[in-house]
């Protein structure tokens, strides 16, 4: 596949990109741009953290699990590109935040993409870097002295940069057959409905591992990074609408404002690298049953939005999750987008996992519960975690429903969850911790929105 993209102010043309080289790979081995490192090839340690922009801004990326075609049309930079002379290099000298070393390019280039932003929310900046020797205080006082620095002259550049084809009004990597990039979602339906049996790659931070884990050959890949429409959020007095291909980051800052738990709940996924390229199309469509992002949208009554072809339908979210491993989309048929009510904010989203950042959730619970007049009138509850599926707790919400809301009801209503659901152990969790806490959730929610959170414990007991 043909790809062009800026490399530290370089422009890079490759005429037959392998669609699954990741950028690390490439970068090591082709380019000999070792100070990349590779720590655990699967998003986790931050280790191969590069800084991708464009015209919307620098992020800070994982090059592990990205492929070189999502790469098209942007501009990379390296921990070479920055000279040795970036701010966050000198501060990580004086703050002694290096030791052995292994970590520090990963952690300078998230305080470049970090600093190139103006973010100084320092702990959920460098969540997603790991060091195993030196302590995050001495990285944490680095990334604050650089706060105030001046940007640096080739960030303009790097975001400013237009591929040659873009410029010439085509578009690399488009074509009929598979390895293929639309350009639109028109394109796309075109294309797997034509080629059902391709594999759709969105952020790449599940499919990212089945190349650099499970060591999967995948010989039809579609990319759909370049279908600007998939990109799309539209916010209305009755709705939003989030396109497929919308990151979690941008997730996050549609959320937030309108359901704050929502968004502090999306602050807690992954870490800044993956939530940059992880979308919530592909959080939908792998159906797995610790998404974060399902019960959430579950909860505030959201609809999903597919397409084949010319032929779309609409479908309550919870309907899409069939079994495990199983969702109710046919071949050649992708997830368009996703919307949900504007709706006073009831919502709170409660994860447990066994770290506070950067961990999978062990049990997620979401609860939206309308009380009127003292009586509960309406109840959307959802879980991840809890099934083989992200699932709604039907039976907890009819015995809460047209009940008064009061510690009486919430108590009465405990037992219905062993009706709803028969959690699993697994190393995230046990049965018994899952279907305990996921109790006290409702426990918790019912405590905090009468303003004190003691009962939590007397229900506990
Ligand atoms: C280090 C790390 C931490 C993680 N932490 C979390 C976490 O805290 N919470 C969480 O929920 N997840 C987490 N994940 C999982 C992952 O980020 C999500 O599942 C992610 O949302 C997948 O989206 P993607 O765009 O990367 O999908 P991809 O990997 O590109 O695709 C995932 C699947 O969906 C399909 N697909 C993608 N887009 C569409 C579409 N529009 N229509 C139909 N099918 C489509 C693909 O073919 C593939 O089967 C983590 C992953 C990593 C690597
Ligand atoms: S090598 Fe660990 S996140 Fe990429
Ligand atoms: S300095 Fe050794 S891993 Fe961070």
């Amino acid at each position: 596949m043909k790809i062009t993209f800026l490399l530290n102010g370089e422009t890079v043309e490759l005429a037959e990109a392998d669609p699954t080289a990741t950028l690390l790979d490439w970068l090591r081995e082709d380019r000999g741009l070792t100070g990349t490192k590779e720590g655990c090839n699967e998003g986790d340690c931050g280790a191969c953290t590069v800084s991708v922009s464009d015209g919307d801004g620098t992020r800070a990326m994982n090059a592990c699990i990205l492929f070189l075609p999502q790469l098209h049309g942007k501009a990379v930079r390296t921990v070479e590109g920055l000279g040795g002379t970036h701010p966050a290099q000198q501060a990580m000298v004086d703050h002694h935040g290096s030791q052995c070393g292994f970590c520090t390019p990963g952690f300078v280039m998230s305080m470049v993409a970090a600093h190139a932003e103006g973010a100084t929310d320092h702990d959920t900046q460098l969540a997603g870097n790991l060091c195993r020797c030196t302590g995050y205080a001495p990285i944490i006082r680095a990334a604050r002295a650089v706060e105030d620095a001046p940007k640096p002259d080739w960030l303009a550049t790097d975001r400013a940069f237009i591929s040659p084809e873009i410029l010439r009004g085509e578009a690399a990597g488009r074509g009929a057959e598979p390895p293929s990039a639309p350009t639109s979602s028109n394109e796309l339906a075109a294309l797997y409905e034509a080629h059902p049996d391709a594999t759709l790659v969105a952020g790449a931070t599940d499919v990212g591992l089945w190349v650099t884990k499970q060591l999967r050959d995948l010989p039809k890949v579609i990319f759909l990074s370049g279908c600007a429409d998939l990109n799309r959020i539209e916010i209305t007095d009755s709705h939003v609408r989030l396109g497929a291909m919308v990151d979690m980051n941008r997730m996050r800052d549609t959320v937030a404002p309108l359901h704050p738990s929502y968004g502090e709940m999306i602050r807690r996924y992954a870490s800044v690298q993956v939530r940059n390229a992880a979308t919530v199309g592909g959080n939908i469509a792998n159906g797995s049953p610790i998404g974060d992002n399902p019960p959430a949208l579950i909860a505030l009554g959201a609809t999903l939005h597919l397409r084949k072809g010319d032929a779309r339908r609409d479908l309550p979210l919870e309907e899409f999750f069939l079994d495990y491993g199983k969702q109710d989309r046919a071949p050649g048929e992708f997830v368009e987008a996703v919307s949900f009510p504007r709706q006073p904010d009831r919502l709170k989203c409660y994860k447990l996992s066994k770290r506070f950042d950067q961990d999978i959730s062990a049990v997620l619970g979401c609860f939206n519960i309308t009380v009127e007049g003292g009586t509960v009138t309406a109840a959307r509850i959802a879980f991840g975690g809890m099934a083989g599926i992200p699932k709604r707790a039907r039976a907890v919400e009819a015995a809460l429903i047209g009940q008064p809301w009061t510690q009486e009801t919430v108590t009465a209503a405990l037992p219905a969850f062993e009706a709803d659901f028969t959690p699993m152990s697994d190393m995230r969790a046990s049965a018994l911790y899952r279907m305990e806490t996921a109790k006290a959730l409702l426990s918790r929610y019912f405590a905090e929105d009468q303003g004190h959170m003691a009962n939590v414990l007397e229900v506990r007991a």
